[in-house]
């Protein structure tokens, strides 16, 4: 998909890897819908795009509330005249203390952010889609494809996505619609400096990585996702040493992708 004059959803898009996402398809001629929890930042962000001659739009909505999840994709389509792409990216960790000592509070929250919020969103957007197709990306982690005791919940979560965006692509690919996923290493956000700051304070710092990406790795990563119209239900993999697909598995006898 050529993303010149597409019209693109991105949640959790006022920060990190989500706002660096947003920046890098307005430039490339997307519209952009922005839907975050943070208003300013949200905003801050709409008027950068707009600044350097870019469309968007801020929407402050809660990606795991159902009207809010349906009401920015529908803003997509009142705005900008449809729903062509939607990148399911808002996330949070369970940070320190971890799992199990976290309240349960907490870690249900994480689960309810990073996989259920992006079946939601897949939920909607289906429907909106499927006349004409689309393309949907999901944040997952390679926390997600690898064991990850530093927060085994979001590891779940993660994995959780990489399964549903596989298992659903056939689905969605008899509908026009592409899923696929990426799966970032550790990158340089604000969720992630939280997350430094308190393992060095909590003198936890043997998990820190020496090289960590920058947001803009992972928006390019995304774009070459929503580009390349051959992926269905794939998982990309980004290290600071590249991008690479993922063999994920298909059931036997299924095929992922479609005829
Ligand atoms: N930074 C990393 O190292 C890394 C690695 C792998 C995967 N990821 C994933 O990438 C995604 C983006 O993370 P980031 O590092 O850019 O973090 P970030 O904290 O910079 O940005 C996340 C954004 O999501 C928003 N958000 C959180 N909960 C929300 C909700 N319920 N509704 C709407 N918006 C919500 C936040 O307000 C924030 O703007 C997440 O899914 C994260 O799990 C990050």
């Amino acid at each position: 998909m050529d993303v010149k004059g597409k019209a693109a959803v991105i949640t959790g898009g006022a920060s990190g890897i989500g706002r660096a996402t947003a920046e890098m398809l307005a430039a490339k001629g997307a519209s952009v819908v922005i839907a975050d929890l943070v208003e300013a930042q949200g905003v801050e962000t709409v008027k950068a795009i707009e600044a350097s001659g870019g469309h968007a739009a801020f929407i402050k909505a809660d990606v795991t509330d159902e009207d809010d999840s349906r009401r920015m994709l529908e803003l997509a389509v009142d705005r900008f005249g449809g729903l062509d792409i939607l990148y399911n990216n808002a996330g949070i960790a369970v940070g320190l203390p971890g799992y199990p000592r976290a309240e349960i509070k907490r870690w249900r929250r994480v689960l309810e952010i990073d996989l259920q919020a992006v079946i939601l969103g897949c939920h909607f957007a289906a429907s909106l889609m499927e006349p004409k197709g689309g393309v949907i990306i999901n944040t997952a982690s390679m926390a997600g494809l690898y064991p990850y005791k530093e927060d085994p919940v979001y590891g779940a979560a993660k994995a959780g996505v990489i399964n549903f965006t596989y298992s659903l692509a056939p689905w969605a690919a008899k509908r026009n619609i592409r899923v696929n996923c990426v799966c970032p290493g550790v990158v340089d956000t604000p969720l992630v400096r939280r997350g430094i700051e308190a393992a060095k304070r909590a003198g936890q710092t043997a998990g820190i990585p020496a090289k960590i990406l920058h947001p803009r790795q992972i928006a390019e990563a995304v774009l070459s996702l929503i580009e390349d119209d051959s992926l269905f239900g794939r998982a990309l993999e980004v290290r600071p040493s590249g991008p690479r697909l993922i063999e994920t598995p298909e059931a036997p006898g299924v095929r992922r992708k479609q005829p």
